[in-house]
């Protein structure tokens, strides 16, 4: 314990979870650290879901809002999900549970750019944190605190909070000391100023968290991983995908628009990232940056190849070999990884200014260019929109990202009009599917649709699209952006009404 925790006076405030738990109290707002499964408590949660569980058995209702950097892992979402003790969550999650009790309706989940999030807390949209439930690495003996895997947005919990809850978890790595960028310069406005980070690897801030001690009402000591799914290398159709995007950044490149180095990399999580990132080992590319949310395996395997110069993100998401790798190399690591508030990661004046190449899935775009990412049939939510809306209206290229069809070609991921728009034709510069690839740059609507169909559609659906955008132009109500309004949607209908969006 005393290795971990250095400050006398917080020593003295080591309970067990149970204990620090019951600090919590219905209808509480409890802002949780947490992003893509890293960095997030695992036993005040878990504690809470036993007391939420008691409370159900007594016959009375135990509900708590819970606010967090991003998904986290079944140790969070899924236990409080489980008992139903969540009335509010906010912002993006994956967990399976938690996505059955938010389409059945059993909660309220408000799904926003995850660079908002911290602002908006300040700014007092959410209303106040009652508590913050915060994992660290180590408490130093000045009270600062090491951050573990993930920053997130627990520089703003731990500021806004009225009482904190620290979880010291040993498991994770003491060389993380020094790997992080906390930035103590953003202000309201109209007392703004320009954050000076002007290149991916800036430093900007402190290696440490600060949290007045006194606020601190209990530490929980935890040794537990973070959730950890093991990697899946890229299929067939992820491969393709990857490979024709790879080609269109070798064609910017001789057409002088980028250089080698490209610009800092933006990369979602999941199979075709990961293929995205193995074929950029592959391209030759060499001293490329990152300026990201997530470091992925992938991402370490570039940097040891040096193929990555640096990764700035806010946490990591890795596979347990990832994790071995990371562990045993973690000195290596720490000179090339800077893991930063997601306020930072995520900031549209600094994502602008670098000019990041945004690549990120999507469930469905439409022949104009508009993406949704975040429903499937335009009601029920698959994760949500994390960070890609902040990368993509301000990366100097916004690339999304699926393949064609899904769920056995029964789901084609290009329709007349989405079910419901994240990312608008405006904020829309390359549509890639294993089909190909669609450059939407510079082109009027028309324009977009035909090099949508052409390019991206999969050939099943393709006459279909073909012959919609040929009778919105003779039928349709103008000749801006044909459509016919009683039809856009009759894919999608079908879907519901079939299982599928062949005629
Ligand atoms: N219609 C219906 N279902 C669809 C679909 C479509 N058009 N496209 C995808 N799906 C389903 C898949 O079948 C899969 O379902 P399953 O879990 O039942 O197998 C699920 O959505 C996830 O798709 P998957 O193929 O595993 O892709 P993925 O892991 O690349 O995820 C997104 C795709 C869009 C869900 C994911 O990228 C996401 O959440 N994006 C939004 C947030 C984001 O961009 N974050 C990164 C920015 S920092």
């Amino acid at each position: 314990m005393k290795d971990r925790i250095k400050h006398p006076g917080l020593r003295s405030r080591v309970m067990s979870a149970p204990e620090a738990a019951a600090l919590i109290s219905p209808g509480m707002t409890v802002a949780m650290s947490g992003f893509t499964g890293a960095g997030y408590p695992k036993a005040v949660p878990q504690a809470l879901a036993a007391r939420m569980k008691e409370a159900a058995g007594r016959g009375e209702r135990f509900k708590v809002k819970v606010l967090t950097g991003a998904s986290t892992a079944p140790e969070l979402d899924g236990v409080l999900a489980e008992v139903e003790g969540m009335e509010l969550r906010l912002p993006y999650q994956s967990d399976p549970h938690l996505r059955e009790r938010i389409n059945a309706g059993n909660l309220d989940y408000i799904d926003i750019h995850l660079s908002h999030v911290a602002q908006h807390t300040w700014f007092g949209f959410f209303g106040g944190l009652d508590v913050a439930v915060i994992e660290v690495a180590g408490i130093r003996d000045d009270g600062t605190l090491v951050p573990s895997s993930s920053v997130g947005n627990n520089k703003t919990w731990l500021e806004q909070a009225d009482k904190v809850i620290i979880e010291v978890n040993h498991w994770q790595p003491a060389g993380l000391d020094g790997m992080h960028d906390i930035y103590y310069g953003t202000a309201l406005p109209p007392d703004r100023r320009p954050i000076p980070l002007l290149h991916a690897d800036d430093r900007i801030g402190i290696p440490y968290l600060q949290c007045p001690p006194e606020k601190i009402v209990a530490v929980v000591e935890t040794n537990a991983p973070d959730r950890n799914s093991p990697f899946t290398p890229p299929d067939e159709s992820s491969r393709q995908i990857a490979g024709h995007l790879l080609d269109f950044l070798a064609r910017e490149v001789k057409r002088g628009r980028l250089t080698e180095r490209l610009l800092p990399l933006q990369s979602g999580v999941g199979n075709i990232a990961n293929a995205v990132l193995a074929g950029l080992g592959e391209g030759g590319y060499r001293d490329l940056t990152a300026y990201t949310e997530v470091i992925q395996d992938g991402m370490l395997r570039l940097l040891r190849d040096g193929v990555l110069r640096m990764a700035s993100a806010t946490s990591f998401s890795l596979s347990p070999d990832g994790i071995e790798e990371f562990s045993s190399n973690i000195d290596f690591y720490r000179e090339r990884i800077l893991l930063r508030p997601q306020e930072i990661s995520n900031h549209p004046e600094i994502i602008r200014r670098l000019g990041c190449i945004a690549m990120n899935g999507m469930i469905e775009a439409d022949i104009y260019g508009n993406v949704n990412s975040t429903h499937i049939a335009g009601s029920r939510i698959m994760n949500g929109i994390g960070g890609s809306g902040d990368f993509a209206r301000n990366g100097y290229l916004s690339v999304f990202m699926t393949p064609s069809t899904v769920k056995d070609g029964r789901i084609s991921a290009i329709v007349p009009m989405v079910s419901h728009v994240d990312h608008t034709e405006h904020d829309t510069m390359i549509i890639v599917t294993e089909q190909g690839l669609a450059d939407l740059r510079g082109l009027s609507p028309k324009q977009r649709a035909k090099t949508i169909i052409e390019n991206c559609a999969h050939p099943d659906y393709q006459p279909l699209l073909q012959d919609y955008f040929e009778r919105a132009q003779r039928d349709g109500y103008a000749h801006h952006t044909p459509h016919l309004l009683g039809e856009a949607l009759s894919w999608h209908q079908r879907l519901l009404d079939t299982g599928g969006m062949k005629p």
